[in-house]
């Protein structure tokens, strides 16, 4: 395997660290990519995406010799496609980048290739929509040219790693495309491989994300019925989970990211049977609505001025796809009259939709404010000084969506609290 010249298609978050491995690993990696940039960055030696440790890799490969980047596809052994796959207005896969890699592929097809689409896909993508494009080229899909999908399961921060080290499936449109996609992946996976069919394949992806925004569900359900009920979610979840068989996920102010806000919608895009996911789909989409409506109660006055601490979709990183902070700005703005100021030291200001409202000093961001709301558990908002920011405010109210700061310390500053799904 070692010998076959590769092709990755897409040079994103996924495709330009797998190469990068592939090309460690050993193999000749041709890396093609629409966007200039990534191409033209690439044959310097340069990324222009942030990953820890990919600059230094993709530079080493590139100065080997093992890795190149190329604007019009060539003929090759292996074919990878990792190539974007979001949500459509009507909550569907868009499945246009992968249907015009396929085809940008076509012509250069020949007896012996091996076309592996890792990109994530609805339930039969590859049998349904890679195939049948492979087909135009007259060779026999399964007999001449091997197909599979192998979805990846990396956690940005931790991709070279994860890439090597993670377990693997690999499911074939036909036995002899899982073997022989099964011998490609072994030349850099240290991991288990666990072969299955294309259609299974699709689905454990999909289901892995939809398993944890499910649970998330069930535990924003849990932190609802405890306000309602008196009770306070926190501790349910910390005694719950000392059942050595339990694992209650924890409440916040909804879900966000490509992966967990998205994928359990390709499951039942055309099954509405999949009742239990579409719920919960709904229950986290719901939540910066029950956020807004405690802000409302909270603030007394519909012009109060409310400062929001992280607009990411998750803490620590910069990444605000369908964030569910900036869903609770959105509405805050087209449905109150409240004045929104935001601070996140993480996001870019120059894509930042809101960037007129983000302050890059706290202080500022919550002067005069009646209530901060804790959006993102951001590690910086462990150590604020709450003394100081106290006296810049107009009411000192906080509302914790994510239980992360210092309840005590902020009591004894003079703060209220409120903690999302606290009801006591
Ligand atoms: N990023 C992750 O953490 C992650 C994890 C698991 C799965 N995935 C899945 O992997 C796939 C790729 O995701 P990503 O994050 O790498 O995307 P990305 O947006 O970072 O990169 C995709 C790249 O593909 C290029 N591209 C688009 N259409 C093309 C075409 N027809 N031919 C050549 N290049 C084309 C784009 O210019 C871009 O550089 C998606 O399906 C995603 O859901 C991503």
């Amino acid at each position: 395997m070692k010998d076959k010249k590769i092709t990755i298609v897409g040079l994103g978050y996924i495709g330009l660290p797998t190469a990068a491995v592939m090309a460690r690993a050993g193999m000749e990696v041709l890396g093609y990519d629409l966007n200039r940039r990534v191409i033209d960055a690439l044959n310097r030696g340069e990324i222009i995406i942030e990953e820890p440790g990919l600059s230094e890799l993709v530079n080493e490969m590139v100065s080997s010799g093992r890795l190149k980047g190329i604007s019009t596809l060539q003929e090759s052994d292996v074919f990878i496609i990792a190539v974007p796959t979001p949500i459509t207005e009507d909550k569907k896969a868009d499945m246009s980048y992968v249907k015009s890699a396929a085809e940008d592929i076509l012509p250069h097809l020949k007896p012996g290739n091996i076309v592996v689409l890792e990109s994530t896909s609805p339930p039969g993508a590859t049998e349904d929509i890679i195939v049948p494009i492979l087909e135009r080229s007259g060779l026999k899909i399964g007999d001449e040219v091997f197909v599979a999908h192998s979805p990846e399961r990396v956690l940005p921060g931790r991709i070279i790693q994860e890439l090597v080290e993670n377990d693997r499936i690999i499911g074939g449109i036909n036995p002899e495309s899982t073997e022989i996609v099964k011998e490609v992946y072994r030349t850099f996976v240290d991991g288990e491989i666990y072969t299955t069919d294309s259609k299974t394949a699709e689905m454990c992806k999909l289901m892995e994300n939809t398993f944890r925004d499910v649970n998330i569900a069930l535990a924003n359900e849990l932190a609802i019925l405890s306000e309602n009920m008196g009770i306070d979610a926190w501790e349910v979840i910390k005694f719950a989970n000392k059942h050595p068989r339990v694992n209650l996920h924890q409440p916040g102010p909804g879900v966000g990211g490509h992966c967990i806000a998205v994928d359990p919608w390709f499951v039942i895009e055309n099954h509405p049977e999949g009742k239990l996911i579409r719920q919960a789909r709904n229950i986290n989409d719901g939540m910066p609505d029950k956020v807004m409506e405690k802000i409302q109660e909270l603030v007394q006055s519909d012009e109060a001025k409310v400062a929001i601490l992280g607009a990411t979709y998750k803490p620590n990183v910069d990444d605000t796809r369908e964030s569910p902070v900036l869903k609770l700005v959105e509405k805050l703005l087209q449905k109150t009259r409240l004045q929104v100021a935001i601070h996140d030291p993480h996001v870019d200001r120059e894509v930042f939709p809101y960037s007129g409202r983000l302050y890059d000093q706290i202080e500022d961001a919550v002067k005069d404010a009646d209530l901060i709301v804790l959006g993102v558990n951001h590690f910086e908002y462990s150590t604020l000084d709450f003394g100081l920011l106290g006296n810049l405010m107009k009411a000192k109210r906080l509302y914790d969506t994510r239980n992360y700061l210092n309840e005590k310390e902020l009591v004894e500053n003079g703060f209220q609290v409120t903690i999302l799904g606290r009801g006591i």
